[in-house]
């Protein structure tokens, strides 16, 4: 059973999920504490989006047990709604404030100008009334950021956001979810596959393949852990390599 361990955002305890004799996920058991901000790896279909599904309560019939101590804010790898629809920027970060009040609540100027804050923050307050299909991929993603941050999260979950944003949006993006790290005491598990970047940005490293392999702090993470999932992935662990070579001889 979950410990209850009030310093944990997360518990996960035993989880398993198969699709049919398919194992997907098999014996998870992870915790994260309040204030981390955690890398989560592991090559594609490793189970790495179906782990945040069954955080975020999503996930169908499966073993063990989930956790979540406060709310959730997220990112989905893909956005649930076409960019074609006509809503404005504003409209999409209001959408963060429903999910915590509820549809029927009505916004207060409280939440105005909490929104207000949020994407002056992240640097797209001036494309408030901008349709969201005019934004690019990098403005896309922070309005993204202002939604998921505007239900004022306990645990921000962030699944591969850098997806459609040029290398100098992605630097900016790691930034700012770095500084947001810091003004706020949130825990944040985010999902990337650039290695590089996400041993840079967070603090431990989560590496999985449809068990978890590890869980530790970024500088005890070893070349060897990553050859572990990464086993089939060639392109992977060569830039992992660099990386760890950069790392030692600095
Ligand atoms: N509901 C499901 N039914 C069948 N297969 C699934 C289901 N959910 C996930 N999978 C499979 O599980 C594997 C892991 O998927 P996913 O969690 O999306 O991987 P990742 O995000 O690490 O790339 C993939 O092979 C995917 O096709
Ligand atoms: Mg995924």
């Amino acid at each position: 059973m979950a410990k209850n361990d009030p310093k944990n955002v997360l518990e996960i305890n035993n989880l398993s999920f198969r699709v049919n004799s398919h194992r997907i996920l098999e014996g998870i058991t992870l915790e994260m504490e309040r204030g981390e901000f955690a890398g989560l790896i592991g090559p594609n279909g490793a189970g790495k989006t179906t782990l945040v599904r069954a955080i975020i309560g999503e996930l169908e019939e499966h073993e063990g047990t989930v956790r979540v101590n406060g709310r959730i804010g997220y990112l989905p790898q893909y956005s649930e709604f076409s960019r074609d629809f006509p809503i404005t920027v504003r409209e999409v970060a209001a959408m963060g404030i429903y999910r915590r009040k509820g549809f029927l609540r009505k916004l207060t100027a409280d939440d105005h100008e909490k929104i207000n804050a949020l994407m002056k923050q992240v640097g797209i307050c001036e494309l408030s009334e901008r349709r969201v299909g005019t934004l690019s991929g990098g403005e896309y993603q922070r309005l993204m950021l202002v939604r998921a941050l505007a239900a004022e999260p306990d645990l921000l979950i962030l699944d591969e956001p850098e997806a459609g944003i040029d290398e100098m949006g992605k630097a900016s993006f790691y930034r700012l979810v770095n500084d947001l790290k810091k003004s706020r005491n949130m825990t944040i598990l985010l999902i990337s596959h650039d290695i590089g970047m996400v041993f840079d940005a967070c603090d431990r490293i989560i590496c999985l393949n449809k068990t978890l392999h590890c869980h530790k702090e970024v500088r005890s993470v070893s070349a060897e852990d990553l050859k572990k999932i990464f086993s089939t992935d060639f392109d992977f662990l060569i830039r992992s390599k660099d990386h760890f070579e950069r790392e030692h001889s600095q």
